[in-house]
């Protein structure tokens, strides 16, 4: 596994889409072409990071992220292991740099973090010497779910510029809009927001979306929809008057799809609440393409893997 763009890549960490540039982020869609096929073997392996060690340190709750970046490790032959912030010495009053230091001393190859708080990916990657992948800092970024939201798209749209693209629901504090903004501006996609005014983050504007004042709105005449889950945990207080009214407002049925074009995608992150902003009628109908998000997800990772380590260095194996 040996692809010929690697070389382009330079970056010890991978902490956020906004610092990439174009070329940077359509390297990384592109290595994940090429690893893509390694699903379909009979044998899921190749051997590009033998010897190389990843420690997955996930301080919030992960589903897919988690799951897909072992995988990813497995599937490159990587040797990774799991860091559990509830059975470590975090909760015998160890600070989390130090965590990370001494982790460090134990020479990992890479080092995968999601963490509540911003910056934490960024803090670490000024430290250690092992390249740092931010698997989700608080609302900030959550840049490889926007690569694989991108690739999805591309692959089943062709391309991403030009493409008129809605991301509905709790935007203020959704750390996949964020880096999904960012990649798909810099791709040239169009892109609207829609949500009610109380998840809504003040001058979104800048970042270079149009803010639509509905979900009718946001959908008529859209290539992709995009449909976020209320983020409770990040909020402080309560920006609903009821789940009901959300719903009614903007839940996502196959009603108000009809809006979109007639060739659109439903995408969602998840975890996905039924019933809420998005029903099961289009969750699981003919538009969606969630599923195939989360298959896009190993590839993604093992593309931003390779690329961080085993191009990095020069020294994996093809
Ligand atoms: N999309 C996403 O980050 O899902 P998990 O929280 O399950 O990792």
């Amino acid at each position: 596994m040996s692809p010929e763009t690697a070389v382009a890549w330079h970056r010890k960490d991978l902490l956020g889409i906004a610092e990439l540039d174009p070329d940077e982020i359509r390297l990384i869609l592109d290595t994940a072409e090429s690893f893509r096929e390694i699903a379909e073997r009979p044998i899921k392996k190749v051997p590009t990071l033998r010897g190389k060690t990843v420690i997955n340190l996930f301080f919030e709750a992960s589903t897919r992220t988690r799951s897909s970046f072992e995988i990813a490790e497995k599937w490159l032959s990587a040797d990774s292991i799991n860091f559990s912030s509830s059975s470590s010495a975090l909760s015998k009053g160890e600070t989390l740099i130090d965590t990370a230091l001494n982790l460090q001393a134990m020479a990992p190859d890479l080092v995968v973090v999601r963490h509540e708080h911003p910056g934490v990916p960024h803090m670490l990657a000024k430290r250690l010497k092992a390249g740092v992948i931010n698997a989700g800092d608080g609302a900030h970024e959550h840049p490889t779910q926007a690569l694989l939201d991108a690739f999805t798209i591309r692959r089943r749209k062709g391309r991403i510029d030009g493409l008129k693209v809605a991301i509905v629901g709790d935007i203020e504090h959704s750390r996949v809009v964020r880096s999904n903004i960012h990649l798909l501006t810099k791709l040239g996609a169009e892109v609207r927001v829609a949500g009610p005014r109380t998840m809504m983050p003040v001058e979104v504007e800048k970042l270079g979306v149009v803010v639509a004042p509905t979900l009718e709105a946001a959908l008529e005449d859209v290539d992709v929809v995009m449909m976020l889950r209320i983020q409770l945990e990040r909020q402080s207080r309560q920006r609903l008057p009821s789940v009901k009214e959300y719903f009614q407002l903007y839940g996502l049925t196959a009603r108000q799809l009809a809006r979109a074009k007639e060739d659109v995608i439903v995408m969602h992150p998840g975890p996905m609440n039924r019933g809420v902003e998005i029903s099961s009628e289009v969750a699981d109908g003919p538009f969606s393409v969630i599923l195939e998000q989360v298959e896009a997800g190993v590839a993604v990772r093992m593309a931003v893997l390779y690329l961080l380590v085993g191009a990095r260095d020069g020294e994996a194996e093809a």
